[in-house]
This record gives C-alpha cells, sequence and structure tokens, in this order.
C-alpha cells in the first residue's frame, strides 16, 4: 500500500498524472443519498412538526426490560458476546419460534442473533448473492434490499405488487423468475403498505420455489404487529419453504426499542454457516447485557402476544380520530403504519406534499412514492400511529382541518 501511494504521488508530479486513478471514490452506490426518513425526521425536527414519519414508538420501552439490562450491566455482563449470539437468548428465541409457529429450531446451528433486522438482512444478501445474480425485490418496498443486493453486484428486478390491495401478483412474479433468480425478497406485515400475506400466498410461492430452485428471504420484524385476528404467515411454517429460506426479526420493533437494534435471523444450517461468516466481519457479535436481558423477557410470551390487541387499538384510535378528514384510509392490516390517500384534498406530487404537510401544517409523513423504484405516485402518506394518543390527536386535530 506505502509503495503505490510513493508511485501514485511521483507520476501526479511529474507527469501530471491525475492522482484520481487510484484515489478517487467511485461510488458503488451512486444513487442513494439521504434518506427519506432522515429528511422527513430533521425537517420535523427543524419546524417542531408532530413526527409520524419515522417508524419509532414515542412510548417508554418497559421498565422491566430496562431492569434486566442494567442489571447484566451491574453484573458484569459487558464483553463480547460470542459471534452467533448468547446461548440463553438463542434458547429463548427457539422456544418462542415452537410457540408462535409450532415449530423446532435448532438455537445451535440455525439461529443468530444481529444487531438489528438490518444487519441480518445485509448477511443474508451477502451471504448469498454473487456478482449477475438476479435479485427479485416487491415493489414497493423497505430501503435496505436493493443497495445490499446492489453492493454484490446483483441486478435487481423490481416487481410491482398489486396497486390496489398491495398483494403479491403471482403472474408477474413468476415472469420475473429466470435461470439467473438467486433470491426473492418480501415483507409480510409489509412496510409501508400495512398489507399481509395469506396462505395462499406462501403456497403461491412455495410451488414457484420448488419449480424454479431460488432462496427467500423474508423480512418479518412485523410479525406480532398484525390485526383482526389475521394469523402472521410466516415462511417457517411451511416446512418446504423452510429449507430455502431465512427469516429476519426484530426485537427493537417488538420491544418498542428500535435503538437497541437487536434482531435476529433463522436459516437452514448450511446458509447459517456462511451467514455467520459475513455477520462475523460485519459485526462479529450484538450487545451482550441486551440479549441477556431479551433471553429472560422472553420467558413470559404476553410481553409479544399482547402486541397484536395493543398496536390495534392505536390503529382504531387513529382511523377514528380521522374519520372527519379528508385523507382517506387504505386498509391496514399489520405494521405500525397506515396510509392515507389525499387525492380529495390536493394534486401535489407526494413528495411535495410531505414537505408542505410538515413545514406548513406541522405533521410530519412519509410519501409512499420514495418505496417504488419508478417513484409511482399514487398521492399516497405513510403515518405511522406508533404514538401516544395525545400525539395522535395532536395530529389528527391538525389533519382533520385541512
Ligand atoms: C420492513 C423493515 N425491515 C427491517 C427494518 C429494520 O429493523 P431494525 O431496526 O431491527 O434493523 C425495518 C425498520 O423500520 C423495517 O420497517
Amino acid at each position: 500500500m506505502f509503495v503505490k501511494f510513493e508511485t501514485i504521488a511521483y507520476t501526479s508530479q511529474n507527469f501530471f498524472m491525475p492522482v484520481t486513478d487510484s484515489l478517487s471514490i467511485q461510488s458503488k452506490l451512486p444513487d442513494v443519498g439521504t434518506t427519506i426518513f432522515t429528511k422527513m425526521s430533521k425537517m420535523a425536527h427543524e419546524v417542531g412538526a408532530i413526527n409520524l414519519s419515522q417508524g419509532f414508538p414515542d412510548f417508554p420501552v418497559s421498565e422491566e426490560l430496562i431492569d434486566r439490562v442494567a442489571h447484566y450491566m451491574r453484573e458484569g455482563m459487558n464483553q463480547y458476546a460470542p459471534m452467533p449470539g448468547m446461548p440463553a437468548l438463542r434458547k429463548a428465541i427457539a422456544a418462542k419460534l415452537e410457540r408462535t409457529f409450532g415449530i423446532q429450531v435448532n438455537p445451535e446451528e440455525e439461529i443468530t442473533v444481529s444487531s438489528g433486522a438490518t444487519e441480518a438482512l445485509f448477511a443474508v444478501i451477502a451471504a448469498l448473492v454473487h456478482e449477475g445474480d438476479e435479485v427479485i425485490v416487491l415493489d414497493p418496498a423497505y430501503d435496505s434490499y436493493v443497495p445490499a443486493a446492489e453492493l454484490q453486484g446483483a441486478i435487481v428486478k423490481r416487481v410491482p405488487l398489486d396497486s390496489k390491495t398491495f398483494a403479491p401478483d403471482w403472474e408477474a412474479i413468476e415472469a420475473a423468475v429466470s435461470p439467473k433468480t438467486r433470491l426473492l425478497v418480501l415483507n409480510t406485515p409489509h412496510n409501508p403498505t400495512g398489507a399481509v400475506w395469506q396462505q395462499e400466498d406462501m403456497e403461491r410461492l412455495q410451488e414457484l420455489v420448488k419449480k424454479h430452485r431460488f432462496w427467500v428471504l423474508s423480512d418479518e420484524v412485523y410479525e406480532h404487529i398484525i390485526f383482526d385476528e389475521q394469523e402472521h404467515q410466516s415462511i417457517l411454517r411451511f416446512p418446504e419453504l423452510r429449507k430455502y429460506a431465512a427469516a429476519v426479526y426484530s426485537f427493537g420493533k417488538t420491544f418498542h426499542a428500535t435503538g437497541w437494534k437487536t434482531g435476529y435471523v433463522v436459516a437452514p444450517p448450511l446458509l447459517m454457516k456462511e451467514i455467520r461468516k459475513v455477520h462475523q466481519y460485519l459485526t462479529f457479535s450484538t450487545h451482550t447485557p441486551t440479549q441477556l436481558a431479551l433471553a429472560d423477557y422472553l420467558q413470559e410470551p404476553q410481553h409479544y402476544e399482547s402486541l397484536p390487541r395493543f398496536y390495534q387499538q392505536k390503529r382504531d384510535v387513529f382511523l377514528r380520530l380521522m374519520e372527519k378528514s379528508r385523507f382517506r384510509p387504505i386498509p391496514c392490516s399489520g405494521t405500525y403504519f397506515q396510509l392515507y390517500s389525499y387525492a380529495d384534498i390536493s394534486d401535489k406530487p407526494d413528495v411535495e406534499m410531505a414537505e408542505w404537510l410538515t413545514r406548513e401544517k406541522g405533521v410530519a409523513s412519509i410519501p409512499v412514492s420514495v418505496f417504488y423504484e419508478q417513484g409511482q405516485d399514487q398521492r399516497l402518506l405513510r403515518f405511522c400511529f406508533a404514538k401516544n394518543e395525545e400525539t395522535l390527536q395532536q395530529a389528527a386535530d391538525i389533519l382533520c382541518r385541512i
């Protein structure tokens, strides 16, 4: 490295060779800028708007859970955790998987604790995808899948979900599959639309995987935020799919602690071996006292089984508060996001509308077009209702006057 630097300096001084040849930074992600989430949250902060844009709760984490983290910190559990995660937590996750999905998972070989779902998503994609492989992403999509695939040199094929129901369009998906298809990424319950996959969808996917042989990455971070008595259709419930799938989860979402960035991935042993190789050099391991605290906290299933009711109540409060507004709700079956159409109010593009609402009216949201490859604008805004009732009330009061 030292020799190379010397050579560059010499050539550039004497022959006017551009130093930039070896030193220039050629972006691997030329289309990636500051995310809309950062932009809208910053704008909300600057103008003092109510922030319903980014997906995080504004109510506290359980005192009991915080006490457990503090307890383990004081006990001296402050050094590196084992690379795949604390054994106690992996065991507790396996018990939770058995309880919720009725499946047996080997915590030694099939579960890895990650620094948030984001790290797990990246590790799965990096472990599986090679240059030139095709990755199918369903549009609109959460923003981390595509850059992770592109960094591996993959070709990303975006397939639109149904424009009204946001259900998967199986004909379009099968048409996008080619011999180069390596991975399909799905997300249920779905951010940003709140749509959830049905059992038939998983069965259709199972047929496709069997016929065309590709891997599936299932982003299930909102597994417990699902409404109206629906059952979360985890990919792990389908034995023939599970063999070719990695499923990703987030304790940040489940326990209102997005800042703790703790999640996990479940995958079959051969794939997990490769995922762990990536995880080992991305972060090596995840915050030790938090893992131990979560292992304790998972012993009480009520801590996650109460979530559908808790968030359904918030969704219903927000819908009721918004009843008199001219915004029209799009049915939401899961996640803590509610889409509203403002087509009856304005024909501004959605990015402009979101900025106007934040600056002029004091409520921040996310324009849905940013989740699409081509920026399809259906005059929809996404509002996060993981907020205290007072926050929702204040926001709705403003929105109802528009
Ligand atoms: C669909 C989806 N996947 C993954 C994540 C990231 O989860 P984590 O905060 O655990 O990294 C989010 C966060 O908003 C999300 O909405």
